[in-house]
Formats: C-alpha cells, structure tokens, sequence
C-alpha cells in the first residue's frame, strides 16, 4: 500500500486547568459504568446502535487492519435462537467445565446458566474477530495484533453504550463458535464478545463490588 498523504491533526487546545478537569469528570462518569444483567425491553433507535458501532470502529488498530465485524441482532427469533445455544454451553460451564475455584470467583455475581437478558435485551452485538482477512480469490491476508485490537474496539464500544445512556453487559458464552454458525459468518471470523445493549430493567441491581485502588494499580517511575 502507499504511504498515505499526512493531513493536520484534528484537536483542542486546552489549558493544564481545562485538561485536568476534563481527565477528572471523565473518571466520574465511566467509573460510574456496570455490567447489566437485567435488562428492559425498550426500544432503542438503529442510529444510536449506528452511532455506538461507528465510535467502535474508530478505535487503532495493527497497521489499521481493524479486524473486526459487529454483528446486530434484533430479531426476536434469532435472540431466542441465540440465548438457547448459549444456554446449552453455559450449562455445560457451570455444571463440569468450570473449576471450583472459578465458580467459587463467580459467586457474588450470582450468574448461572439461564441468560433471560439475551432475549429481553433489545439488540445483541456479537464482536468477531478477523484472524486473517480474505482477498478476492480467497486468499489469506495477514492482520496484526488481532486480540489487542479488538480487545480495545470492544472497549470503546462498551464506553460508548455507556456515554449514550444505555448498558451492556460483557458476555463470554464460551465455547462461542455456535455464534460463528448461526450468524453465518466466516471461516477468518472467530465469536470475541457477546453484548446485549438495552436500558437497564427499572429495579436493576448490581453485585457491590470495589474497584483496586491507583496505588495498587500503577507503578510510577
Ligand atoms: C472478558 C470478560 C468476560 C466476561 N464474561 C462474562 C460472562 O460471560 N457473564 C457475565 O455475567 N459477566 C461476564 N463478565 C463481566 C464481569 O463479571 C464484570 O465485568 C465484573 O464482575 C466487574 O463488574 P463491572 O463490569 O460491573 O465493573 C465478563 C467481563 C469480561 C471483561
């Protein structure tokens, strides 16, 4: 590919004071994101879905690749056609594959395998990850940094969910292949995340949890 032409640089100019305030507020409203577990099932406009994917989209990339496919789920019979399969592999998780430890971690979520929100919520976005991309013949072209790249287009997705006003819950109904299947995709697509994306239910509850301290969580050097 040629070296593309260099354009200006889009940003602000802002002072130290304005810089810190806008690194304070924005703490205060994404720390204030949870994982949803119940959900309502109130319609949102397509826009806003559009919105929220496109904000996932403009996350970087190795070498720009962006590889990754979202795909949106409404349809009432693919939800429950979906929540079925996960159900059967969460059952399989919660009831031999998953260690004791690793229950014993979950207990004060209070999850098991029935996931009602996969049908109340009103869209589902299942995040595929390209693992290579395909030419016109078929052939395979490489991508770089796969899982770091859509590890962070997941983050800026689930923030956006979060800046509009709606909640999502970060969903891993592993094995995951059975989203490949029934959504058709691809032999370079593999399922990453499965995210309902609604309101919250209006008596949604979430697990007390705390977050590690900034002391425990960095080093400074
Ligand atoms: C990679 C990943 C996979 C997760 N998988 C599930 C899942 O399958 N089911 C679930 O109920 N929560 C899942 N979670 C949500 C976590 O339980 C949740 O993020 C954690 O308890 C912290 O809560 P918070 O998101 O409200 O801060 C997952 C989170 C991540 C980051």
């Amino acid at each position: 590919m040629k070296k593309e032409e260099f354009i200006p640089l889009e940003s602000q100019k802002l002072s130290e004071k304005e810089v810190i305030a806008k690194s304070e507020n924005y703490y205060k409203k994404i720390s204030k994101r949870r994982s949803v577990r119940d959900f309502s099932d109130k319609e949102i406009p397509r826009e806003v879905i559009e919105s929220i994917l496109k904000a996932a989209g403009s996350a970087p990339s190795g070498a720009n690749k962006q590889p990754w496919t979202f795909c949106v789920i409404s349809n009432t019979e693919l939800k429950s056609e979906i929540r079925k399969l996960a159900e059967i592999e969460e059952y399989e998780n919660y009831h031999g594959r998953m260690s004791d430890s690793w229950k014993e971690d979950l207990e004060h979520l209070g999850t098991d395998h029935i996931k009602e929100f996969l049908e109340i919520a009103p869209y589902l976005i299942v995040v595929f990850k390209k693992v290579y991309d395909l030419d016109e013949e078929g052939g395979k072209l490489q991508n770089y940094y796969v899982n770091e790249s859509v590890g962070i287009a997941c983050g800026f997705l689930i923030t956006a969910i979060h800046q509009s006003g709606l909640v999502t819950l970060t969903h891993t109904p592993s094995p995951m292949k059975f989203l490949q299947t029934a959504l058709g995709r691809p032999k370079n697509e593999k399922a990453f995340l499965l995210l309902p994306v609604g309101y919250p239910a209006t008596d949604c509850k979430v697990p007390d949890i705390e977050k590690k301290s900034l002391e425990e969580i960095s080093f400074w050097f």
